[in-house]
């Protein structure tokens, strides 16, 4: 029966985390500037989300635990490899590039993320209006760019992460997109559950 031969991997969580950052994500890159609070206010909840997820990276259930997709870089090369030969090894949680990628897009993200609030500050708003606020033009004109090059270092990293999961949903013929909804992958004999 189908339904036994599933085993949830994302709980909830994850799953709410996964959907509100997109949202929050792309609503903040589509409104930029245009409309100031909007954007803030998007960028405000990212920052909230991945707070959160850092936490649940250490507390959280078993595959949405850090230590349960965090690989040595020979194993994400080989993952790698073998994925461009279409015999990818399939991975009950994140695989290893998967994984790496998971990392990087947190990492993109804290700095997209801290370098907002720094601009914001820089034009006396929020948490560090104190601290940044009567900066010059060129402070502001370097965070300014800061904050766009990791807005935009992001969406390539999006952009990649979305391949990566077509390609993985192609190799292993699974909807890992749908897994990412409702939480279930299926079991295979060699899973580890
Ligand atoms: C429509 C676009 C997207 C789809 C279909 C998608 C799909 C997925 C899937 C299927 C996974 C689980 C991967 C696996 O099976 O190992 C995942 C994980 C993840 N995705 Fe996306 N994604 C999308 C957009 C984004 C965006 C825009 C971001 C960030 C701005 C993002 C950040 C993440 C993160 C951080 C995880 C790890 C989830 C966790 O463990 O908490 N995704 N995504």
């Amino acid at each position: 029966m189908e339904h036994d031969n599933r085993v949830k991997v994302w709980d909830s969580f994850v799953r709410i985390f996964h959907w509100s950052l997109v949202t929050a994500f792309v609503v903040a890159y589509v409104t930029e500037e245009d409309v100031l609070s909007v954007h803030t206010l998007a960028g405000y909840i990212v920052f909230g989300l991945i707070i959160l997820r850092l936490i649940w990276g250490f507390i959280g259930t078993p595959h949405a635990r850090f230590t349960d997709f965090t690989y040595s870089p020979s194993s994400i090369r080989t993952f790698l490899t073998d994925t461009l030969y279409l015999r990818a090894k399939r991975y009950l949680g994140h695989n290893p590039a998967g994984g790496a990628m998971i990392f990087l897009l947190l990492a993109s993200l804290l700095m997209t993320l801290f370098s907002g609030i720094a601009v914001y500050g820089a034009e006396n708003n929020g948490p560090l209006a104190a601290l940044l606020g009567g900066s010059g033009e060129f402070i502001k004109e370097a965070l300014e760019e800061a904050h766009e090059f990791f807005a935009n270092f992001t969406l390539l990293l999006v952009f990649i992460h979305i391949g990566g999961v077509v390609v993985e949903s192609l190799i292993h013929r699974e909807n890992l997109p749908a897994s990412m909804v409702h939480g279930y992958k299926r079991v295979e004999e060699e899973d580890q559950v």
